[in-house]
């Protein structure tokens, strides 16, 4: 049985592009905390509401843990270890609750400045290098196209210059660093941006009215900024 617990405890990525508005977003929602030294935990004052600050990688495992409720993180993230936990036959623990409407970027595939771009069929028989394997293969599957993936958890922009792949799937912003490598988009297969996860489940304590209060503000504040 899931512990019972009297605070609401939220993860965010300690450092990168969704850690700073994540946190302006949750302070407009009237969020306060005093800051430990370490930074790592952050109490609540005005709400029994507590953050945590972690790899963004992390966020999915932790909310499925129990040790976090909410987080915000790439919905790219979310959907990769959704992906990986459909694959290895587990259920759903964690959704997307909402969209925050910041951080935004998609997942493309790219491949050399040179290739003249026919379509998915020419990767075909292809290597293609990927930090997101379940939906890089996913994808694939659906466009019928037969190519080995190869999984690398950064970087992934160098590995066509170093004859480690012939393309890559990976997240694209400003498009900057497929420019320094080379490289040119060809294909979306998703659009992200930072979302508020959360459990499938509902929260069987005073956590379902912190989150439902929580929600309301957020709901707000996105309202005014759109
Ligand atoms: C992402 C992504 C690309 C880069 C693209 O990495 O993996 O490398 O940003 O951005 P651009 O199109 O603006 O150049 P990120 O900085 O999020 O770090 P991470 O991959 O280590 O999480
Ligand atoms: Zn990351
Ligand atoms: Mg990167």
């Amino acid at each position: 049985t899931p512990a019972v617990r009297d605070r609401l405890r939220i993860a965010i990525q300690k450092s990168g592009r969704l850690s700073e508005p994540a946190r302006a977003l949750l302070a407009s929602a009237g969020l306060s905390w005093r800051e430990s030294r370490d930074r790592l935990f952050c109490y609540g004052e005005s709400l029994p509401v507590d953050l945590l600050l972690v790899r963004d990688d992390d966020i999915p495992g932790l909310i499925a843990d129990g040790v976090c409720d909410l987080g915000v993180v790439g919905r790219n993230v979310l959907l990769e270890q959704a992906g990986e936990r459909s694959e290895a036959g587990l259920p759903p623990v964690f959704r997307e609750w909402r969209a925050l409407g910041f951080g935004g970027c998609r997942l493309s595939i790219a491949v050399p400045d040179g290739w003249d771009w026919q379509g998915p069929a020419q990767l075909a028989g292809k290597r293609i290098a990927t930090t997101y394997p379940n939906q890089l293969r996913a994808w694939l599957r659906q466009q019928q196209v037969e190519a080995d993936i190869v999984v690398l958890s950064g970087s992934v922009e160098i590995a066509p210059r170093l004859g480690q792949a012939d393309a890559i799937c990976d997240l694209v912003s400003s498009g900057a660093t497929l420019a320094a490598n080379q490289l040119k988009p060809v294909l979306d297969i998703l659009q992200s941006e930072a979302v508020l996860a959360g459990p499938v489940q509902p929260f069987g304590d005073v956590r379902a009215e912190l989150a439902d209060l929580l929600l309301r503000r957020m709901d707000g504040v996105l309202r005014i900024r759109d």
